[in-house]
């Protein structure tokens, strides 16, 4: 089944056909994903929920080009790619131009300053310059943590380093942003607030959102949710 309408003439910033992705141990096969469909329009938000080892990071992973599958597409944008061939050195350049990815873990660079961490992804990509530089402060400030700039991460709560996280994943504008259960370590009422922050941020920069998460109150909060399940994809909403 499809994850939205699937009409050619239409833009999707990411879609996947056919994924499949089993694990092999010894003589048994774990087949995590088995036919998943997905289609992601211009800044349009998606969640996916589904049982913890359902395969969603796994999915996430395929989707960003970090893992490779056994078969299926993958399309950013109209740039479509096997899911099973080895991603080449223009891709990997194109990731980080493309996508930007939080995961639950924040992942932040502990002896680099916020500032540094944030503009990290604009450096890697060869797009440093005074605009990008004017960008990370926006951005902290949009997150609400502009005063934590000369910071390192050790020193700021978890709220504050995921938004880090979300502020650093925009900084080089991608079209889509790839949330791996982005509150999955914070309260409620932190994890709620992130969550604000988190749609309403990329609505306003028109970045496409899939988001991964166990809480259903955040799932709903998307334009549409799907279902992971017997490694298939299904809309519920
Ligand atoms: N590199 C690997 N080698 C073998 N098995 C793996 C590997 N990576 C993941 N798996 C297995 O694939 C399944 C899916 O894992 P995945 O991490 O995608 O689940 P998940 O839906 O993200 O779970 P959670 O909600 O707990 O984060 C699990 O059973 C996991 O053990
Ligand atoms: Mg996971």
């Amino acid at each position: 089944m499809h994850c939205g309408v699937n009409n050619t003439t239409e833009h999707f910033s990411l879609q996947a056909k056919s994924l499949k992705k089993s694990f092999v141990f010894g003589d048994s096969r774990l087949e995590v994903l088995r036919s998943v469909n997905l289609s992601l329009r211009k800044a349009e938000s998606l969640s996916i929920q589904g049982d913890s080892g359902c395969g969603k990071s796994t999915l996430l992973n395929l989707l960003a080009r970090l893992e490779q599958g056994d078969g299926g597409e993958i399309f950013w944008g109209n740039k479509m790619m096997e899911a099973s061939q080895k991603q080449d050195a223009k891709q990997i350049a194109q990731r980080g131009t493309y996508l930007g990815v939080i995961y639950q873990a924040y992942y932040l660079i502990p002896e680099l300053t916020v500032f540094q961490n944030v503009i990290l992804p604009a450096r890697l990509n060869g797009s440093l310059n005074q605009k990008k530089q004017e960008r990370v402060i926006h951005l902290l400030q949009k997150m609400g943590v502009e005063k934590k700039a000369n910071q390192i991460p050790p020193k700021l709560s978890g709220g504050e380093r995921q938004r880090v996280a979300i502020a650093r994943a925009l900084i080089n504008s991608p079209e889509v942003i790839l949330a791996d259960e982005p509150t999955g370590n914070l309260d409620e009422k932190t994890g709620g607030e992130v969550m604000d922050l988190l749609l309403q941020t990329c609505e306003e920069e028109k970045a496409s959102l899939l988001l991964v998460t166990h809480n259903p109150k955040f799932a709903k909060a998307t334009d549409r949710a799907a279902v992971l399940s017997d490694g298939e994809l299904n809309l519920i909403v």
